[in-house]
């Protein structure tokens, strides 16, 4: 499997509020994943319909438009095989109180309009892409061999 799968994560306002960016980038660094973008933003109500369009016709598309936009995010790409999936899986179900123990959303949420953290959907072909072009230009995205791969991936040569 290839190691350079790429997919698109944010820490939401909430996890921003709650000082929760270093706990979900932990976690994700002690994985395995390699971080290749990031950037400390706040969200503008026409990105907010872009990034959720696909819910707009839900009663909850104003809220969620509203809490997206209340308050800086960390938005990040990550790199490494299989990554799109197991972000989700690390994420937890998208219901907090649903999500099981050790899961990001399970381990640090209660509510399922602010559920911590956001992750490509991997059963939405091409997501990760899409929301990767939506948050960065290909400039700010950083191309880096990282030591440890060797360590993380059993296919590649000590
Ligand atoms: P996300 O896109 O934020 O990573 O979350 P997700 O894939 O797990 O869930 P999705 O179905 O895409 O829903 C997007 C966000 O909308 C809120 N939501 N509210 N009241 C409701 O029934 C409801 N359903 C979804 C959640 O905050 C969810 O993260
Ligand atoms: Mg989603």
């Amino acid at each position: 499997m290839s190691h350079d799968e790429r997919t698109f994560v944010m820490a939401k306002p909430d996890a921003v509020q709650r000082g929760l960016i270093g706990n979900i980038i932990g976690r994700l660094e002690g994985r395995g994943l390699k971080l290749v973008g990031a950037k400390f933003m706040q969200i503008d109500e026409a990105l907010a319909h872009e990034h959720y369009g696909e819910h707009e016709d839900e009663p909850f598309f104003d809220g969620l438009v509203e809490f997206i936009t209340s308050g800086p995010v960390m938005a990040m790409v990550w790199e490494g095989a299989d990554a799109t999936r197991q972000v989700r899986q690390m994420m937890g179900t998208t219901d907090p109180a649903e999500a099981a123990p050790g899961t990001i959303r399970g381990d640090l949420g209660l509510d399922l309009g602010q559920n911590v953290i956001h992750g490509s959907d991997h059963e939405d072909p091409g997501a990760n892409e899409r929301e990767i072009d939506l948050f960065f230009d290909e400039g700010e995205l950083v191309d880096w061999e990282k030591s440890d791969a060797e360590w993380v991936y059993e296919d590649v040569d000590h």
